[in-house]
């Protein structure tokens, strides 16, 4: 599987990513990166991990991420200073990531099914989810993006113990809308070349925080989001030059950073 990503990437122009590895199975793809980048003297960057299947997946809050067989469950390891960012542009490299998923999948899905971002980064289809995004940040200096995005897995095959969180946020999965496979791989490829495109054209560009702002759920509609603790409400009016939310409330605009929002 190597062999034919580098291949495809080629192919299509994408970066050159000297470092693929690819698993039966593991754990986490996104503990295999912060490993790498952790033990190796020197690691050619990014570095990108793919598993089959994964024993722990992690999800963003501490909740554990299905990840069973026929899934897309990847990680991709970055050094910021590559691509002319810091660690305060990670709330922008979030969402650039899940608009470029979004792009991606997209492009399979007929036009009658409504895509959509989920602020931070979930992506969304038909009002469930199809994709969530970990991003972390081991060192100064480094990004860890991991991504799960429900492709040809069964809804049927969940097991138990997820069934209370998916009552309360339901999922989606490519295979119940198309009623057959998608080439796992070819969506890889897809998303890497949305993501150098978004990366490469600039993450805080007017035109990428314009289309985040196209895409998602919350803006228009009134939210509420716990921050620290706080409960801010109010109406969703925009995404800011630096990714963060913006909400209307009766005492003025809040600029949330970040927070779940209901
Ligand atoms: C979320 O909670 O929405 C984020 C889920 C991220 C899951 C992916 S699957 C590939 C990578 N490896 C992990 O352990 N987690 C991420």
């Amino acid at each position: 599987m190597q062999k034919q990503i580098s291949d495809l990437l080629s192919t299509k122009g994408i970066w050159k990513i000297p470092t693929i590895e690819h698993h039966h199975v593991l754990s986490s793809t996104s503990d295999r990166v912060r490993k790498i980048l952790e033990t190796a003297i020197s690691v050619d960057l990014p570095c990108l991990v793919v598993a089959d299947e994964q024993t722990a997946g992690r999800g963003r809050a501490g909740k554990v991420w299905w990840s069973s067989k026929e899934a897309l469950l990847f990680s991709l390891g970055l050094e910021l200073s590559n691509f002319l960012l810091t660690r305060k542009d990670l709330p922008l490299l979030s969402l650039a990531t899940g608009l470029s998923v979004l792009q991606a999948i997209q492009k399979y899905l007929p036009t009658k099914n409504q895509v959509a971002l989920h602020w931070p980064n979930d992506v969304y289809v038909d009002s469930k989810k199809i994709c969530g995004i970990l991003i972390e940040s081991p060192k100064p200096n480094l990004a860890v993006l991991g991504i799960g995005i429900n492709v040809n897995n069964h809804l049927a095959d969940i097991p138990n113990e997820f069934y209370p969180e998916f009552e309360r946020r339901p999922i989606i999965s490519m295979i119940e809308i198309l009623d057959k496979k998608t080439d796992i791989l070819l969506l890889l490829v897809d998303f890497l070349q949305k993501f150098q495109y978004n990366v490469e054209k600039g993450l805080s560009s007017d035109k990428l925080i314009r289309e985040a702002e196209a895409y998602c759920i919350q803006v228009g509609r009134n939210v509420s989001i716990s921050q620290n603790g706080r409960e801010i409400q109010g109406l969703c009016i925009g995404i800011a030059p630096d990714a963060s939310l913006l909400i209307q409330t009766e005492s003025g605009i809040e600029t949330v950073h970040s927070g779940i929002v209901q």
